[in-house]
């Protein structure tokens, strides 16, 4: 008998293992992400996190184990459909990853660029998406000159500017006070509601009553359990 249940997997994980050298970041981790699931990935601080989303972007690759996103196998893909896959998600990496000479106009505007977006279309989302996240006033500054939560949601508004497919955050609010978490959160809401499957690593629980997702609780590497809030 065929199951149909309506939404497609957008991310498939099996027995994925993942070492650094001897030691262990995941351990026989199963995970499947259907279209429009807002997911976080939580637990301490060493569980896996990271590393999780690394995987799924290939900042690394998988010890052992298979890992699919939109049908594509990972471990097949030819290096030079890397950028294909990737120009599909948004990333909020934990370490921010601006481009320090560019402003903050410039860091976001730049993925639009990229996919040969109109100008005018250009300037009127990246001006939208750092007026949701509260930085109309620091379209021209460089990163340097921002502090570490003006620096993160510049990494948040990058990665929501393209209306991805996958949105990928890790910690995203680590460095933020509450209204600028929300922001952070109205944002991600806004994608979802249009569609964008999202994926928010993070070791705070109270994030998770912003929105309804499911919960993945890893522990030392491994999958302790799935809910749904
Ligand atoms: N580049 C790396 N080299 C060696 N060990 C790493 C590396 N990245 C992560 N680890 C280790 O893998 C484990 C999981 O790390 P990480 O994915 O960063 O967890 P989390 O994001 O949940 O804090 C930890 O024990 C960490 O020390
Ligand atoms: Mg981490």
């Amino acid at each position: 008998m065929i199951m149909t249940t309506g939404a497609e997997p957008v991310i498939r994980m099996f027995h994925v293992h993942k070492r650094y050298g001897s030691q262990m970041a995941l351990h026989d981790v199963n995970l499947t992400v259907l279209k429009n699931d807002f997911v976080f990935i939580t637990g301490q601080s060493g569980a896996g996190k990271t590393t999780l989303l690394r995987l799924l972007f290939l900042d690394e690759v998988v010890s052992q184990g298979q890992i699919l996103v939109n049908g594509i196998h990972l471990q097949r893909i030819r290096r030079a459909k890397i950028p294909f896959l990737r120009r599909n998600m948004g990333v909020v990496f934990q370490d921010f990853r601006l481009i320090h000479s560019y402003t903050v106009y410039e860091n976001v505007a730049l993925v639009l660029e990229t996919t040969g977006q109109q100008k005018r279309y250009i300037q009127k989302r990246a001006r939208q998406v750092l007026r949701m996240v509260g930085l109309e006033d620091r379209l021209h500054a460089y990163p340097q000159r921002l502090s570490g939560g003006e620096q993160q949601r510049v990494a948040v508004a990058r990665a929501a500017v393209g209306n991805p497919l996958i949105l990928l955050a890790d910690e995203p609010t680590g460095n933020l006070d509450t209204t600028a978490a929300d922001m952070v959160f109205d944002l991600f809401r806004q994608l979802h509601t249009r569609g964008t499957t999202v994926i928010v690593a993070t070791h705070d629980s109270r994030l998770f009553e912003k929105v309804q997702g499911r919960i993945v609780v890893l522990n030392q590497g491994c999958v302790e359990s799935k809910l749904t809030v």
